[in-house]
């Protein structure tokens, strides 16, 4: 083919590809209500593409690119006071670190059972069937949070691990980790910190001035945090990290790899792109402490706008926001859903607790806000709810 012919192939597949991208709902136009996700910063978008070809899978061949993975890991670690002889997995996110967290829990203590908050994120189920665990479904109390009494009472010879949530997806509520973490270590369990959404909130939420529990390693029964860098962390999909309190447990979840570089290989994943890990890297140099506090301070300012906006209309939540998720109680979410869908808007139906679900995170503005709360007035009164 001739470069002319190269260069008309290619504008008619970009076109094509544009066709279809067209369909897509985008952050950049503030409709995205309900997605945990966000627009990639900037330098993630720069970074992704740079290291598009690494494999972190055989990082005998990436060295550079490994010790950047390692950088991140530090990062991390230091955001949740990890102890010095921790370990970091990088994954694809959310559903693959609790998968992890909860096949070592089962290989460490031989055991199958996991006690699991009621509102826990779906993986959990797919950890039941995919690694044979027994799923024990633990009770909230009005605030939405486990209740630790139900806990400490579903505890047996079989509990291979306590599962908390510190960012729950419903409704951003945070489980009382330091009482789980007492029962834990009263108890000698492997406790998993599900902390995929708040990992990169409550530490920032801390420091400027909120009050929320401690959820990391400070806490001496926490064996496993998982945290999301694609989500709050603002950089690109797919980013989830996986940090373990101890490095030789890993040994539990390895294998001898055989054909690349490397003599064993942990997780799940086998060829795994460097390009989240480097934007990732970056997103957190050029934001750093402060930016993810600034960052997080604004989401917080515009979640305590919009529920002034939201109680205004005459519509109630379903708790006080402890972080930029708010849950809106109605009758027929459902149909609510789908007359926003209508409008352009993209909100979630939270089903379990009859809500929508919307979640400002930074390509919310006050000024989406501003659009929004009317096309929300006018499909509530349509759909009978105010
Ligand atoms: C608390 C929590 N854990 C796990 C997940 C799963 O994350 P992912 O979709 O990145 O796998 C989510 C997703 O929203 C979540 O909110």
């Amino acid at each position: 083919m001739n470069s002319k012919n190269k260069i008309d192939k290619q504008d008619t597949i970009l076109k094509e590809l544009k066709k279809y991208r067209n369909k897509d709902f985008t952050f950049s136009s503030g409709h995205i209500l309900g997605s945990m996700c966000t627009q990639p910063h900037p330098i993630a978008k720069k970074m992704y593409m740079k290291f598009l070809e690494t494999n972190l899978g055989d990082p005998e061949l990436f060295p550079g690119t490994r010790e950047i993975e390692s950088k991140f890991i530090q990062f991390i670690s230091e955001l949740l006071n990890a102890p010095k002889n921790h370990l970091g997995l990088i994954g694809s996110g959310g559903t693959e670190s609790n998968i992890t967290a909860m096949w070592l829990a089962k290989q460490l203590t031989g055991k199958k059972e996991i006690l699991v908050p009621e509102n826990a994120h779906f993986s959990f189920e797919k950890i039941a069937s995919l690694i044979d665990m027994k799923l024990v479904s633990t009770p909230l109390n009005d605030d939405y949070c486990v209740d630790v009494n139900y806990v400490e009472e579903k505890i047996n010879n079989n509990t291979a691990a306590v599962v908390g949530i510190a960012g729950s997806t419903e409704l951003g509520t945070i489980d009382p980790i330091p009482k789980l973490n007492d029962i834990c270590k009263e108890n000698n369990l492997f406790f998993h910190v599900d902390a995929a959404f708040g990992g990169f909130v409550i530490p920032f939420l801390k420091k400027i001035g909120y009050n929320v529990p401690d959820f990391d390693f400070k806490l001496k029964g926490v064996s496993t945090i998982s945290v999301d860098a694609h989500k709050m962390g603002c950089s690109a999909i797919p980013l989830g990290t996986l940090m373990v309190r101890d490095k030789r447990w890993i040994n539990k979840i390895s294998v001898d790899s055989h054909c690349v570089s490397s003599d064993k290989q942990a997780g799940l994943a086998g060829t795994r792109s460097g390009g989240p890990v480097a934007a990732a890297y970056a997103v957190a140099r050029f934001l750093g402490e402060e930016g993810y506090k600034k960052l997080v301070k604004q989401c917080m300012n515009v979640t305590n706008y919009a529920e002034d906006r939201i109680n205004e209309i005459g519509l109630c939540l379903a708790v006080k926001p402890t972080m930029n998720v708010i849950g809106i109680k109605l009758r027929n979410p459902f149909k609510v859903v789908k007359l926003l869908t209508d409008h352009g808007w993209k909100v979630n139906e939270m089903k379990r607790i009859s809500c929508i679900r919307i979640v400002l995170m930074p390509h919310v503005t006050r000024k989406v806000v501003d659009e929004f709360i009317p096309d929300l007035k006018k499909t509530c009164i349509k759909a009978g709810e105010i």
